[in-house]
């Protein structure tokens, strides 16, 4: 009787401790931090990749999406990925310079791409694959590009040619491409985190800004600037990221799976960017809030001429062997 009990107890108690391990052994959480607001193509792709995930995995990886920089701030969250707090990231390719890795700041370049049929040459063959290779030197993988686009300038009076730019204040991500391009048309480049944008324009700590349409409307940014010059001058998008050291220890077929997940993810970002940027730019003219200026072939030449500084600049910073890759797919001539 006395041993019955004994042995009853031992069986709960190796039960009670094991359970709760079981439980946490099973459960993967990929916490993927990002800068934009939800209804962006990084925002709306972020929740598609959890969606899959989820469903594919039966609820064995666990995937938190923080938008709008709630939990990391643009130079915080690359080294949050580096220390493993958070699992996943989709920076945009204009913030990896600081992390030693000048190659991507060739996406900056101003008028490289002529279109998304240009950039996918590059993004989507051999130099991409390239590209994201170097990130393993430093502790992260680089599993897909996610398309945003194409950048328009936003200021409080009009920009139309390149003498308007004269001693304006504009905000810029942290790239030194992006600095060469403002200074090359005379203005004061300005590098700021995302998050502080809205403020900064709308208390005039800065002049104006460029990003492409979806990031300029879901921040509302229109609201704090009178104009904006749809310029197509540079593009804008992501590299999607991920700790290395945690993506190798994941068990294989959780691994596989989700591989499969952010293949889907990555074509259904880059299927929705162009029309959600021409939705974002519809509704800011809608909105009445900033005029919209439009630039003639000429005016965009005149940019094109002057911004071909950015190119020469920094040739040598970014690896003339990259960027001349890059030329040889989308037919550029600095
Ligand atoms: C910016 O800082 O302007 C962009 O990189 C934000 C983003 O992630 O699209």
């Amino acid at each position: 009787m006395k041993l019955d009990r004994c042995l009853k107890f031992l069986v709960i108690t190796v039960v009670a401790l094991t359970i709760p391990h079981m439980a946490q052994a099973e459960e993967i959480l990929i916490k993927f931090s990002h800068v934009v607001a939800q209804q962006t193509p990084k925002g709306q792709a972020a929740e598609y990749f959890k969606k899959l995930a989820e469903e594919r995995t039966a609820g064995r990886v666990k995937v938190e999406v923080y938008p709008n920089s709630q939990l990391f701030k643009d130079k915080e969250e690359m080294e949050a990925l580096q220390m493993g707090s958070v699992q996943m990231l989709a920076p945009s390719l204009a913030k990896f310079g600081p992390l030693g890795l000048k190659e991507f700041e060739a996406f900056d370049l101003p008028f490289i791409f002529d279109d998304f049929d240009d950039l996918h040459k590059v993004t989507q063959g051999p130099v991409g694959v390239k590209l994201l290779k170097k990130l393993e030197t430093k502790g992260l993988i680089g599993l897909g590009y996610w398309d945003n686009g194409f950048k328009v300038m936003s200021a409080n009076k009009p920009i139309r040619n390149v003498e308007d730019f004269k001693g304006l204040k504009m905000r810029i991500q942290s790239s030194k491409v992006l600095d060469s391009e403002m200074r090359s048309v005379g203005a004061i480049p300005q590098v700021m985190a995302f998050s502080e944008v809205y403020q900064a324009l709308q208390t005039g700590v800065v002049d104006g800004t460029e990003n492409p349409p979806s990031n300029l409307y879901t921040q509302k940014m229109h609201e704090v600037q009178k104009y904006v010059t749809v310029s197509r001058h540079g593009y804008l998008g992501y590299a999607v990221l991920v700790n290395k050291k945690f993506w190798q220890g994941l068990p294989d077929d959780i691994r596989t799976t989700l591989e499969g997940c952010m293949k889907e993810a990555t074509d259904f970002a880059n299927s929705i960017a162009k029309e959600d940027n021409a939705k974002a730019l519809a509704a800011v003219k809608d909105s009445g809030r900033s005029e919209i200026i439009t630039l003639t072939p000429e005016e965009r030449a005149a940019w094109r001429k002057a911004m071909n500084k950015a190119h020469l600049d920094n040739m040598s910073r970014i690896g003339a062997d990259i960027v001349k890759e890059i030329y040889a797919e989308t037919g550029y001539k600095p």
